[in-house]
This record gives structure tokens, sequence and C-alpha cells, in this order.
């Protein structure tokens, strides 16, 4: 029998404004106008393979993110639809962003969190190959977007913005 601990069932209404804080802040540091016209969409996991076979593999076999749909899949039917969706959030990719997860029948592509949600939407750079067009340096409000922050206070930092990924 699964249980659903009280961090995960009550959803803070301030991740929202999280959510919205970082967005912004993340596209306003970008090239401006020019986004708009040619917004960066996520494009899933499997989209990144032929051209980083390793990040890959080796996230696909061992990051537990690669697989985390199927855990809140579960759990479904004892949920609300409400609250159901309140999982997608941070157990897809891009969920309730420009071209990002909506459904596991819409997009299954992007139904279990990957390389996006830490390197973001992939679009433009699976076409121009530019490493200017991904993000690579990472920081704890990356991870802070899903991991909690108390909960990466507890670790030393460092070797954790290496972990689950690759
Ligand atoms: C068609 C080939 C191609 C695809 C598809 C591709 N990349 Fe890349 N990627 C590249 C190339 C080329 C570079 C530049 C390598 C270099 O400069 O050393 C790169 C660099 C990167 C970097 C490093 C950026 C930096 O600043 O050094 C990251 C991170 C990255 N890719 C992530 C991704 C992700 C995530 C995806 C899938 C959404 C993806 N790539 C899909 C070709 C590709
Ligand atoms: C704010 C982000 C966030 C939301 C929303 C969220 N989770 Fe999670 N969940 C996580 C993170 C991060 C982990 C990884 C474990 C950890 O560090 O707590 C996780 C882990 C899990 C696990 C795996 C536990 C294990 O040990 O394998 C299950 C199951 C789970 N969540 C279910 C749910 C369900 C069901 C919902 C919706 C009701 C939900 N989560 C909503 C962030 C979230
Ligand atoms: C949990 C977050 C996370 C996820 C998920 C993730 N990465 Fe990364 N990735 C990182 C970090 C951290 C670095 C190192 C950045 C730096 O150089 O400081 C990195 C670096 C890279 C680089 C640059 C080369 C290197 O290894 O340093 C590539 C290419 C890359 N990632 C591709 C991918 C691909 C493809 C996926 C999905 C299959 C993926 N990443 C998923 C966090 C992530
Ligand atoms: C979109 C939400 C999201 C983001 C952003 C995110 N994670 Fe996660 N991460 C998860 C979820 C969900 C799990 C739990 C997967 C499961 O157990 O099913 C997880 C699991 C992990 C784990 C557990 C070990 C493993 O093998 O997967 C580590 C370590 C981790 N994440 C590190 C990071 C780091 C470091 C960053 C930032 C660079 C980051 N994550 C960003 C959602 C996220």
């Amino acid at each position: 029998m699964t249980t659903i601990d009280s961090r995960h069932k009550v959803i803070p209404a301030g991740w929202l404004l999280f959510w919205i804080l970082i967005i912004t802040s993340w596209w306003g540091g970008g090239t401006g106008l020019a986004e708009s016209s040619d917004e960066r969409t996520f494009v899933g996991a499997a989209a990144c393979k032929d051209c980083h076979a390793t990040e890959f593999k080796n996230f696909t076999a061992y990051a537990k993110k690669a697989h985390s749909y199927s855990k809140i899949k579960v759990m479904k039917r004892e949920l609300t639809e409400q609250e159901f969706r309140g999982c997608f959030e941070c157990h897809t990719t891009g969920y309730g962003q420009p071209g990002g997860f909506r459904s596991e029948e819409e997009t299954p592509h992007l139904k279990d969190p990957g390389c996006e949600v830490c390197h973001g939407p992939g679009s433009r750079h699976v076409k121009s190959e530019d490493a200017k067009d991904i993000k690579r340096k990472l920081n704890m409000a990356d991870c802070e977007k899903c991991h909690s922050p108390e909960r990466i206070k507890t670790f030393n930092y460092k070797p954790l913005v290496f972990g689950g990924a690759h």
C-alpha cells in the first residue's frame, strides 16, 4: 500500500508564484524581443539522444527522474483530478509552460522529468546545435523548483548539483 506524505498532498500556492518568478526572471534575462517570435519549447529527452548519447544513456539508466511519472500514476486512483495535476509540476517536463507537458495522451514524450527540467527548453538548441541556446550552468534555484529548500540545506550543495543527472 503506497501512501503520500503531507508535503505531497498539500501543494503550497507559493510554488505557483515561485515558478512565475523563476520563469519571468529567466526570460527577462534572455535576448528580449526575438524571444517571443521564436519561443523555446520542450522537445523531450529522446530528442537529445543522437547527439548526447552518453548523457542520455546514463540519465535513462540511473536517474530516478527518468521514470518518475510511473510513481505518480500508481497513485492516481487515490487522488482527485486536481490533486493529480498538482503532481505534474515536479514529476513531468515543463508542465504549465509553453510547449510543456499537458497529459500523458497529448504529450507522452514529456511525461517524465527529462533533461529539460535542468537544462531548460531545448527546441532551439536541437536545431541550431549551438551551446548558447541551452543552459549549462545550474544553481540551487534550478533544483529548488522541485526539491524543497529545507531538503537541499541538509546536503552539502556542491555534490548535489551534479546528482540525479548523468
Ligand atoms: C543535433 C545535435 C544536438 C542535439 C539534438 C542536442 N544537442 Fe546539445 N549540443 C550539441 C552541440 C554540437 C553542442 C556544443 C558542444 C560544444 O560546444 O562542445 C551541444 C552542447 C550542449 C550542452 C552544453 C552547453 C554549453 O554551454 O557547453 C548542453 C547542456 C546540451 N547540449 C544539452 C542538450 C539537451 C538537453 C538536448 C535535448 C533537448 C540537446 N542538447 C540536444 C548538439 C546537440
Ligand atoms: C514541489 C515538487 C513536487 C510535487 C508538487 C510533487 N512531488 Fe513527488 N517528489 C518530488 C521530489 C523532489 C521527489 C524526490 C524525493 C525527494 O527528494 O523528496 C519526489 C518523490 C516522489 C515519490 C517517490 C518516493 C520514493 O521514495 O520513490 C513519489 C511516489 C511521489 N513523489 C509522489 C508524488 C505525488 C503523488 C504527487 C502529487 C500528489 C507529488 N509527488 C507531487 C517533488 C514533488
Ligand atoms: C538534474 C539535472 C540535470 C538533468 C536532468 C540533466 N542534466 Fe545535463 N547537466 C547537469 C549539470 C549539473 C551539468 C554540469 C554543468 C556544468 O558544467 O557546470 C550538466 C552538463 C551537461 C552537458 C555538458 C557536458 C557535460 O557533461 O558537462 C550536456 C551535453 C548535458 N548535460 C546533456 C544532458 C542531457 C542530454 C540530459 C538528458 C538525457 C541531461 N543533460 C539531463 C544537470 C542535468
Ligand atoms: C521538474 C522537477 C525537478 C527539478 C527541476 C529537479 N529535480 Fe531532481 N528529482 C525530481 C523528482 C520528481 C525526483 C524523484 C524521482 C523519483 O523518485 O521518481 C528527483 C530525484 C532526484 C535525485 C534522486 C536520485 C536520482 O537518482 O534521481 C537527485 C539526486 C536529484 N533529483 C537532484 C537534482 C538536482 C541536483 C537538480 C538541479 C540541478 C534537480 N534534481 C532538479 C524532480 C526535479
